[in-house]
């Protein structure tokens, strides 16, 4: 295998749902679907849609099926639902979603804050969508949420975390992903955490999906990177959160861990200029400025013009 298809970094678009499940305001479906269109002309092999969640509890995505309905797809491009139940299941490959995200959280509390079951329910209902209704050409991805710890219960053991990915694996999910729901999680935990889970599944079926709540996000992924994983979640401009977290914030953002990876030489195939472009959409879609900071700064190699030389001081200011 060659260096570079070793270090290929693949980034999950994740804004279309962690982003827009959290917003205040509404976003309208063709806005929606022309990120998403944006997306996958941005070269995004995998993008998260939307969710087929109860639309009481997440407003924001009640329009999963037109969205699914009206993207343009791209050849090789996975576009991925997020599935809480059986009805989530049925709904989704009905809008002829690629893959089906599951969740559970490690923490039972987060689960029953997030899903209204317990984790057990929420597993054994995952085995139902796996035995009855899923087709052959959709995969299926299992995520940990609240891996690497809870707001309500702090650090979750790591056996816990490993019994769900056990439970996971053994019901034929392709992929599994460790969820750091609400930022709690610091480099060593996490380099930790991958080495143990890569004991068990190869580094393309793990992907590691980090929030910079506390600063955290991109130390997480060079952590993660260190570690073996080659596969991250991130969501443009650094928008996202779970509505059943208190204190959730944004998603680490695209724009800045696309052009992290350019700088050290990890290719993404992703076209950074055209994720900014995504990302400057933003403040005026939402009515809110987003967290990304690359879009603020510009990219390291974005010179300025040298600045005028200062005006030759006076002799009449020398004197003062
Ligand atoms: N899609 C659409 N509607 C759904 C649904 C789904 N996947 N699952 C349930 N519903 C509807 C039911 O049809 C029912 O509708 P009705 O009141 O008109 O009859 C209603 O929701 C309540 O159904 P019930 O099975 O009792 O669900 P619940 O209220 O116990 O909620 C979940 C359980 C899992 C559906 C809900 O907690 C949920 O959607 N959670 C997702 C949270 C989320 O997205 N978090 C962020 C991402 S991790
Ligand atoms: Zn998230």
């Amino acid at each position: 295998m060659s260096r570079f298809a070793r270090d290929m970094i693949v980034i999950q678009e994740v804004g279309p749902r962690d982003g827009f499940q959290i917003e205040p305001a509404w976003v309208e479906t063709s806005s929606k679907i022309s990120l998403i269109d944006a997306c996958s002309e941005a070269g995004f092999s995998r993008i998260e849609v939307s969710s087929f969640v109860s639309p009481t509890a997440v407003p924001m995505l009640r329009d999963a099926a037109e969205v699914f309905a009206k993207i343009r797809r791209k050849p090789g491009v996975t576009y991925v639902a997020l599935v809480p139940n059986l009805e989530g299941a049925r709904r989704a490959i009905a809008a002829n979603a690629n893959e089906l995200n599951l969740v559970v959280s490690a923490s039972e509390t987060h689960n029953l804050a997030n899903m209204r079951m317990t984790r057990d329910q929420s597993l054994r209902t995952f085995n139902q969508i796996a035995e009855s209704v899923l087709a052959p050409q959709i995969t299926l991805n299992g995520t940990v949420a609240t891996a690497f710890g809870c707001p309500f219960e702090g650090k979750q053991p790591v056996e816990t975390v490993m019994d769900i990915v056990s439970r996971y694996l053994r019901l034929g999910v392709q992929g599994i992903t460790l969820a750091d729901t609400t930022g709690m999680a610091n480099p060593r935990q996490v380099a930790e955490l991958v080495r143990l889970t890569l004991s068990q599944i190869p580094s393309n079926a793990l992907t590691l999906h980090f929030h910079n709540t506390r600063g955290m996000g991109l130390a997480n992924v060079l952590a993660a990177y260190q570690a073996g994983a080659r596969r991250f979640d991130a969501s443009f401009g650094g928008l996202g959160g779970c509505p059943f977290a208190p204190g959730a914030t944004g998603n680490i953002c695209t724009e800045d861990l696309v052009h992290m990876c350019h700088e050290m030489s990890l290719p993404t195939g992703i076209d950074l200029g055209a994720v900014m472009g995504i990302a400057r959409r933003l403040p005026a879609l939402l009515g809110h400025d987003v967290p990304g900071q690359v879009i603020k700064a510009g990219r390291s190699h974005d010179l300025h013009p040298m600045p005028k030389p200062a005006p030759k001081e006076t002799s009449a200011r020398k004197e003062t």
